[in-house]
């Protein structure tokens, strides 16, 4: 049987998605997930959405033991890795947190894998991973480098996989790295639900759109770019779900892949007043914004080159950022404090 997955960390934002995506193109599903960044309502929606339950498992990648027990009770094909921390400020305050939780629990999903010759990964990678880009589109084979210990985490989890594939060309590894994931899925049952005051774009534009904030900083508009702000490679985030259903098939489909580094982007750049604007005009809803200076660490633009995805996968992003805009504000005009609204009308 190639169609049960392991998805850990499919309680969070990007994972949550995804999970419906798998049920809906046939995979049987085990969720496993610490709920460090997530509530559980999101799961529990997610089985709405899909008409049915799904198994879930609270637990932590960095407990070997009770990895080792799923997969002794369970015979997987092949593991989607979610779970991770990805505030990159935090992890600039919090070096160790960030490399015990995402390389140290990698290692150990990874050891347990091994252990039960489970050797179908697919990996949430990061267009951070190339740094400050030379040329744009970005290609694969673009060289890699990072700045703050969040990506530092990614990139060092890329170099192990690699590692491994050399090592034993059983496995088969696909490393997604996403560009900017926004949007929310059309029920408006599900979306991004940031702990604490976004860190990110998208999120804060849709609290400053709710009234929750009162108004967008943007980050410089002094760039080399259309408009002098920074431009992004935003992309729908159930493209992105769809991303991982393709890659899985792909694995289904191909043994002694090695390990494979695959963009999910929509290959377009747009710069943040265009979203800002974007936003504003298919939402009807004003969002104050004031220009500020640039923040620390950011890149002028980052856009991804789309075609390897589509040569190989057969996938390429379907949304484009109106319907980004207007999924992310079905979310956040219908769940004003995201998971702990209290109910959902
Ligand atoms: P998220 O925080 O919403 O989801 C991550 C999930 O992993 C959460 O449910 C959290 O509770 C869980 N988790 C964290 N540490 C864990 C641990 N030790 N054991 C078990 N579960 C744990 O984040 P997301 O936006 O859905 O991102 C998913 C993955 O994609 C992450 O690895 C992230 O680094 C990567 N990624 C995200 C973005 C983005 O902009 N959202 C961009 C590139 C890559
Ligand atoms: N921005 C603002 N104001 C804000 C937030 C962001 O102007 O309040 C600007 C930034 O300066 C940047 C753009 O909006 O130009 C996008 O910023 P985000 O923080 O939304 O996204 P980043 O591209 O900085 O980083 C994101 C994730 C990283 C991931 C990276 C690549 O946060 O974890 O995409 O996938 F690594």
């Amino acid at each position: 049987m190639k169609n049960k997955i392991l998805v850990t960390g499919g309680v969070g934002y990007i994972g949550s998605h995804t999970c419906i995506e798998l049920i809906n193109a046939g995979f049987d599903i085990v969720v496993y997930d610490n709920l460090s960044n997530s509530s559980i309502e999101a799961l529990h929606r997610v089985e709405s959405i899909v008409g049915q339950s799904i198994e879930f498992i609270e637990g932590d990648i960095l407990d070997y033991s009770l990895l080792d027990h799923v997969f002794k009770t369970y015979e997987f094909f092949a593991v989607i890795h979610f779970a991770g921390l990805k505030a990159v400020g935090e992890s600039v305050a919090k070096p160790l947190l960030y490399y015990k939780n995402n390389v140290t629990g990698t290692l150990n999903l990874l050891e347990v894998m091994q252990r039960y010759s489970v050797k179908n990964f697919v990996f949430s990678s990061s267009a951070t991973v190339y740094g400050d880009p030379e040329t744009l589109p970005i290609v694969e084979t673009a060289p890699r480098s990072c700045t703050n210990p969040y990506g530092q985490s990614k990139l060092t989890v890329e170099y192990i996989l690699e590692d491994l594939a050399q090592s034993d060309p059983t496995w088969n590894i696909v490393s997604l790295r996403y560009f900017n994931p926004v949007g929310a899925h059309k029920s408006g049952l599900i979306g991004e639900d940031p702990n604490d005051i976004p860190n990110n774009l998208m999120p804060y534009i849709s609290q400053v759109a709710v009234g929750k904030l009162k108004q967008l900083s943007i980050f410089g508009n002094d760039y080399d770019t259309v408009d002098g702000t920074g431009v992004r490679d935003f992309i729908h985030v159930v493209d992105l779900a769809n991303g991982h259903v393709a890659a899985l098939d792909y694995l289904v489909n191909h043994q002694a892949i090695g390990f494979l580094p695959i963009n999910l982007g929509t290959g377009k750049g747009t710069s943040v007043l265009e979203l800002v604007h974007a936003f504003i005009e298919s939402t009807g809803v004003d969002v104050p914004y004031q220009f500020v200076d640039r923040r620390p660490g950011d890149v002028a633009s980052c856009y991804a080159s789309a075609a390897f995805a589509k040569e190989l996968l057969n996938w390429s992003a379907d949304l484009n950022i109106v319907d980004m805009c207007r999924d992310t504000w079905q979310w956040q005009s219908k769940n004003p404090k995201g998971y702990t609204s209290e109910s959902f009308s």
